[in-house]
């Protein structure tokens, strides 16, 4: 190491010593540095654009989660008679622009119908209130989406079955292991589309939501991205596809939520690469870092708004048998876990 790289080391430690002695000192620190530059920046972009989405009623955020909080309220035990009063307008105001959502489904216009309407149906209302669910009921009337909102009961999950057993389960988490070196086959499609459905079964924040997917089976455009980060140095070649996660920030109205876009969607590839290996197919991750200078390159090959963010890059493909994985021992207990009884 030259002698250069020897005292930048060294002043790089006293610094952190002297900035990180107090949350002052070390908001002082970041002032200088970029280093979070591109979240900052990026963070500041969604929670313009969620506003501008609320002003313009186009906010599929707002939307899903106060349709999350009405069914909330729905399923309380000892559920008030009147409860949601304080967002129940601009609830159904944002419904009743749906069809001019960039973001909508079917299903979703159906989940939030269907709440809505049994919202009407159990809680006591007020004049106000009577108002709101007329401009509703004269809307889905006129779209005949009434009987089907009723018709749309929504299964209980607790009762799904057949089940894995816990040592399926066990096997199946076992199984799944990072592989770098597939065949030359290509995943099917339908593959991938089916564990990303499936992955979209996971837990968000008030059912937001906040991710989308790029599927890549393309080798050029695989390489393109890829190209933009390291982590795949020697492998990158034959991955026969990927997905890239994206968070989107435009979710959120405030800072505190910025890590969400993070947990969610990780929840989410966690289930992907498991209902891969259900498929036969085997996957790895590959990091994004926080460095602005790789999302600038990255938006050169897809479309990456300005409030969004890459999260991860994951490979599929079939695992060429005849390599080797790392064995990548996991922690166990004491190592992992404390209990408090
Ligand atoms: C967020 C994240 C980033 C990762 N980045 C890379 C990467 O850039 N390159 C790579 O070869 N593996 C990457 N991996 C795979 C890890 O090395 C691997 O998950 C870990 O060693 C445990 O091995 P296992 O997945 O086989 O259990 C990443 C994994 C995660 C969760």
């Amino acid at each position: 190491m030259s002698v250069f790289k020897k005292l930048k080391k060294h002043l790089n430690f006293y610094l952190l010593v002297i900035f990180s002695s107090s949350r002052f000192l070390s908001r002082i620190y970041f002032v200088f540095s970029p280093r979070f530059e591109e979240e900052n920046f990026r963070v500041l972009k969604g929670r313009l654009k969620y506003l501008i989405n609320i002003k313009s009623k186009n906010s599929n955020s707002l939307l899903r989660r106060n349709i999350h909080r009405l069914e909330k309220g729905m399923y309380m035990k000892n559920r008030r008679k009147k409860f949601a009063t304080s967002y129940i307008k601009e609830t159904v105001e944002m419904f009743l622009n749906y069809d001019h959502f960039d973001v909508k489904s079917d299903q979703e216009y159906l989940w939030s119908s269907h709440v809505l309407s049994n919202y009407f149906d159990i809680c006591e209302l007020n004049h106000d209130l009577l108002m709101t669910k007329n401009k509703f009921v004269s809307v889905i009337k006129e779209k005949h989406t009434l009987n089907a909102t009723k018709d749309y009961i929504s299964k209980s999950k607790l009762s799904l079955s057949p089940l894995p057993t816990f040592s399926e389960f066990q096997n199946l988490c076992h199984s799944r292991a990072s592989v770098r070196w597939f065949t030359d086959q290509q995943p099917p499609i339908e593959y991938i589309r089916k564990a990303l459905n499936t992955a979209s079964t996971s837990p968000s924040a008030c059912n937001r939501q906040p991710y989308r997917f790029i599927i890549s089976r393309s080798s050029k455009f695989t390489k393109s991205i890829l190209d933009c980060t390291g982590g795949t140095a020697g492998f990158a070649h034959q991955v026969p596809a990927l997905v890239v996660v994206i968070g989107n920030l435009d979710y959120f109205e405030l800072e505190k939520d910025r890590h969400l876009i993070y947990i969610d969607s990780s929840l989410a590839a966690m289930q992907f690469m498991l209902s891969c290996k259900t498929l036969g197919l085997s996957t790895c991750t590959f990091n994004w870092p926080d460095v602005g200078r790789e999302d600038k390159k990255i938006s050169k090959v897809i479309d990456l708004k300005s409030s969004e963010r890459v999260i991860m890059l994951i490979g599929v493909g079939f695992a060429d048998d005849k390599i080797q994985i790392p064995t990548s021992q996991k922690k166990q207990n004491n190592d992992l876990f404390t209990e408090i009884q």
